[in-house]
């Protein structure tokens, strides 16, 4: 009997048996546990005809919208084509157009790419290729980034969620604040970092956008101590910032570029490192050699088709431009709405990498709720807001993973004008009942001690 009940309850739910309770657990909790039929554009359509907004894009992997029909096109017709998908005997024409346009487009010192299926494998790409290319061991990061969750990436990372438990990490990794020229140059002056990593602008730890002069003058710091500059773009790359790199926003030519996410549209997983080829030429540097660093599925021509038709889809419908115009308007309608509520903090972005900071209230009526949803967990506040978006007002969001009382703002590039409306509707709804009625925070506190009692 009760091996058939447990057989059925399988069948039902693989996922929640065989893959990841507790996430299914975490969205239950939040009421997000629904399904999906059908994505496009920035529109997600649910199982029960719901139409839910996109206002996180999947964490910047949808610059062109779900599903776009041109790619999933392309995709169909390089399936079709049965051509050498992934043999790995043979040099890829795919790999070799793509790169040449990664390169022309990102221009200054970047002459080479590397392909991967993923961000962190591209950190861990950086990482080989600084210390060989330099002949030191140490990597110096931001305090504060996100450059994700295997071990090399793990260690460069200050936030100890990521990384309790998981250690030891690599050796001979240390960080510097963001944004922090003094603290940088002591640590450079030592010229035992082989690079410093970072991100142009900080998007786990609350949309960071640097001064104008940070980046330039890190660079003359690197390049006056025989560091590389490594830029980790896998959030800020292809035009998500209104430019196709944010590093070009600020006028520097970093050694190597970590691209992924919106690279290959969403569709197949895919990574790239642009490099100089002075980086390339030392790891590569002989015959021998010649596969010296490589990875399964790098140049698969899925992934490198995808890259190619999600370039021709920026290009041609100038989602670059719409990114910078969409995210001035956002940012400008969110600052006039929500600036006047006592827990507003700054209203903050680039193109449509956007931040809403919350910030602790103030007044006693605001005050004791919010003690109690900190004392509950850090998070639960932000969640809250998340839920309500999506319950209410049919928009999907992210609190950031670095700093839980940052809400991001960052849909498809293709996000339309009403669109952005139901948005900043939605949005001004959610801060209006956190500061005008009970409802926002009795619920969510009933919510945060059911979590609490499961635990
Ligand atoms: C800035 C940044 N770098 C690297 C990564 C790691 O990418 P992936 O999850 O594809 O390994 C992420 C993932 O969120 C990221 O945001």
């Amino acid at each position: 009997m009760l091996q058939n009940a447990l057989a059925d309850y399988r069948v039902v739910n693989p996922y929640d048996h065989y893959v990841n309770p507790q996430w299914v657990r975490f969205l239950d909790v939040l009421q997000m546990n629904v399904g999906y039929a059908r994505c496009r554009g920035a529109e997600l359509h649910t199982t029960d005809g719901r139409v839910i907004l996109d206002f996180i894009s999947g964490y910047c992997v949808h610059n062109i919208g779900h599903n776009h029909p041109r790619l999933v096109d392309a995709l169909k017709q390089e399936l079709d084509a049965c051509g050498p998908a992934m043999l790995q005997s043979h040099v890829s024409d795919l790999a070799g157009q793509l790169a040449e346009r990664l390169c022309q487009q990102a221009g200054g010192r970047l002459a080479k790419a590397f392909f991967a299926s993923s961000g962190s494998e591209g950190v861990e790409t950086v990482i080989k290729f600084a210390r060989a290319h330099t002949g030191r061991a140490g990597i110096l990061y931001a305090e504060g980034g996100f450059h994700g969750l295997t071990c090399g990436a793990l260690s460069l990372m200050s936030n100890p969620f990521w990384t309790e438990r998981f250690g030891p990490l690599l050796p001979a990794t240390e960080s510097v604040p963001f944004g922090d020229l003094d603290a940088l140059a002591k640590k450079l002056a030592k010229k035992s970092f082989a690079a410093f990593v970072l991100e142009p602008v900080q998007a786990e730890s609350g949309v960071l956008v640097p001064p104008n002069d940070y980046l330039p003058k890190v660079q003359e710091l690197c390049r006056r101590y025989g560091t590389l500059l490594v830029l980790d773009e896998v959030q800020t790359g292809l035009h998500r910032t209104g430019r196709f790199l944010a590093s070009h926003h600020f006028g520097v030519e970093p050694d190597m570029v970590v691209l992924a996410k919106a690279l290959s549209g969403g569709l197949v997983p895919s990574s790239a490192v642009l490099m100089s080829d002075a980086v390339y030429h030392t790891v590569f540097n002989s015959l021998r050699r010649a596969i010296i660093h490589t990875s399964t599925y790098s140049e698969n021509s899925l992934a490198m088709r995808a890259g190619l038709t999600t370039l021709d889809i920026l290009e041609d419908e100038k989602l670059g431009q719409r990114a910078a115009a969409m995210g001035e308007r956002l940012r400008h309608a969110l600052v006039d709405r929500l600036s006047g509520y006592e827990m507003i903090g700054e209203i903050r972005g680039i193109g449509l990498l956007n931040a809403i900071e919350f910030r602790a209230p103030r007044s006693g009526m605001l005050k004791l709720p919010f003690l109690a949803f900190t004392r509950i967990h850090p998070a639960l506040f932000g969640q809250m807001l998340i839920m309500n978006l999506f319950n209410k007002h049919g928009i999907l969001s992210q609190i950031c993973g670095n700093n839980f009382m940052v809400l991001k703002v960052a849909p498809p590039l293709v996000v339309d004008d009403a669109q952005i409306d139901h948005y900043l509707a939605a949005i001004t709804k959610v801060v209006d009942s956190i500061h005008t009625s009970n409802a926002f925070w009795t619920e969510a506190l009933s919510i945060g001690r059911r979590v609490l009692s499961s635990i």
